[in-house]
């Protein structure tokens, strides 16, 4: 059945916060503007995981009740998210400091609309969770992305191999348990896929049999979330492996969660570290799980001569006098992180020497690259690989964020050009980065935020 948005957002009466219309006059962004050349100074502390609390928030819908999730980054995709969870009737209370609180005793529409699916692809995880508590999904597809098409054939194919009746509707996936409860089943995921593990986890853990998922991601980010559904009472095997075995239970009980460190955030501040760390000096890197890092990361660093003292809890990256030009391959977990690649060109950038930065995952994520060369860079982008030729100096100019991890490569890219960089359109950061400049300006660099109007024209030259 069709439910136009309209009634939806009645029938959601005080429970629906926030506007999911925006204003397309509007033409205020905010800027990013960093004067390069300012060694780090002192330490960074990384925040929790943006992509696991993704996947804990919507795990939390799977319990009648109330749940906590300690160390969530409040940044924009976690909010995007809340708001979605509460037009379904649950609520997500997210105070200035402390654990979120998800309200989920009374989910009582099981749908996710285009108008907020849309503004982030993790909110198709909705699926698999509304599908396994109630039986029954309604979530808009999610749409394109800013380099390339990033289907979810795998989820949908997944949801079916596990009992579900789906219909593609007007953008939506509709989807039907025939008994109410789905009945489990077996798939296989190719290529290897992170959120379709954990959509198909949060499909499965409540059905009525068993499933298994083959070829599963094995990413911390599925690891931390499948032990957060063993908290709450999920019978799960095989995490961390490529094969994943689920026994469904009748129901899941709340649980206080603890999010992990962001690996992200982790590589992306490592990289900062070492362009940009005081001569001669280190960095100090706090709430750091260098574990989730993976292999090929902490490898590549080593082959770039950077030299890192791995702790608990935290790491120290020493400012290397030459970076070696090291060539690094994106990969599933435990290989390169893509998105880690973005930011690598720019340690590259650095390097005494050409490189080559490839991603297997995403063969065209290289919209940061013109920007880059922008700045000076030499770079030549060949099918899915970049051929970056490191030492040269950068300058500072306007450069335009593209998506999230691009965005950050332009920051890192700021810190050691000569002049000031202007980011643009810093939105996509704020999507992923909890109080970036904040963190920068306390290790002493120059960064500010502005508001700019993207439409303004310069003024011509007198005479
Ligand atoms: C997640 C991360 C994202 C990261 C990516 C790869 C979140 C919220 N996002 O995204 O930051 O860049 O992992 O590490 O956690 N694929 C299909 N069909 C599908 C699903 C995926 O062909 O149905 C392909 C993709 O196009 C891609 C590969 O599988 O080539 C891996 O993508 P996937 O692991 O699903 O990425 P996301 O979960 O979307």
């Amino acid at each position: 059945m069709y439910i136009a948005l309209g009634d939806l957002k009645r029938k959601a009466g005080s429970v629906f916060q926030g506007p999911i219309t925006h204003s397309i006059s509007s033409n205020r962004m905010e800027k990013l503007v960093i004067t390069g050349g300012q060694p780090l100074r002192g330490s960074l502390t990384v925040a929790g995981s943006k992509n696991t609390a993704l996947a804990l928030l919507t795990g939390a819908l799977m319990a009648e009740g109330t749940s906590t999730i300690a160390n969530v980054p409040r940044v924009r995709d976690v909010r995007t998210l809340a708001q979605i969870m509460e037009f379904t009737g649950a609520k997500v209370d997210i105070p200035d400091a402390g654990p979120l609180v998800v309200h989920a005793e009374r989910v009582i529409f099981p749908e996710a609309p285009y108008e907020l699916v849309k503004k982030m692809r993790a909110s198709f995880y909705m699926l698999g969770a509304l599908l396994g508590r109630f039986g029954t999904a309604r979530v808009s597809l999610p749409g394109g992305c800013a380099w390339g098409p990033r289907p979810v054939d795998l989820h949908i194919e997944g949801m079916k191999a596990f009992g579900a009746e789906i219909d593609l509707e007007q953008g939506y996936v509709i989807a039907r348990a025939p008994k109410g409860r789905l009945p489990g089943g077996s798939f296989r995921l190719e290529p290897s896929s992170v959120g379709a593990t954990i959509n198909l986890l949060l499909a499965a853990v409540r059905a009525t049999g068993p499933s298994r998922i083959e070829n599963a991601a094995s990413e911390p980010d599925v690891i931390v979330f499948g032990e957060a559904l063993q908290q709450m009472g999920a019978k799960i095997a095989g995490l961390g492996t490529r094969t994943i075995e689920i026994e469904g239970v009748e129901a899941l009980h709340p649980a206080a969660i603890v999010n992990c460190p962001d690996r992200i955030e982790l590589g992306t501040f490592m990289i900062a570290a070492a362009i940009a760390g005081p001569p001669g000096g280190s960095v100090r890197i706090d709430n750091a799980e260098h574990r989730h890092l993976g292999g090929a990361f902490k490898d590549a660093f080593a082959r770039a001569g950077i030299r890192v003292d791995y702790h608990d809890g935290h790491i120290v990256v020493h400012t290397p006098e030459v970076i070696l030009p090291t060539d690094i391959e994106t990969a599933i977990y435990p290989g390169f992180p893509t998105d880690l690649q973005a930011q690598w060109s720019v340690l590259m950038a650095r390097a005494a020497g050409t490189s080559r930065v490839t991603d297997t995952i995403y063969i065209d994520r290289f919209n940061h690259i013109p920007e880059l060369q922008r700045m000076g860079l030499r770079a030549r982008v060949e099918g899915n690989a970049v051929r970056i030729e490191g030492g040269q100096q950068l300058t500072g100019a306007q450069v335009m964020s593209s998506d999230l991890r691009a965005s950050v490569s332009l920051v890192l890219a700021g810190l050691i050009a000569r002049g000031e960089t202007h980011v643009l359109r810093v939105y996509h950061l704020d999507r992923g980065y909890e109080n970036l400049e904040a963190k920068l300006r306390a290790a002493g660099v120059a960064i500010y935020r502005e508001q700019y109007d993207e439409f303004a024209m310069p003024e011509p030259p007198e005479g």
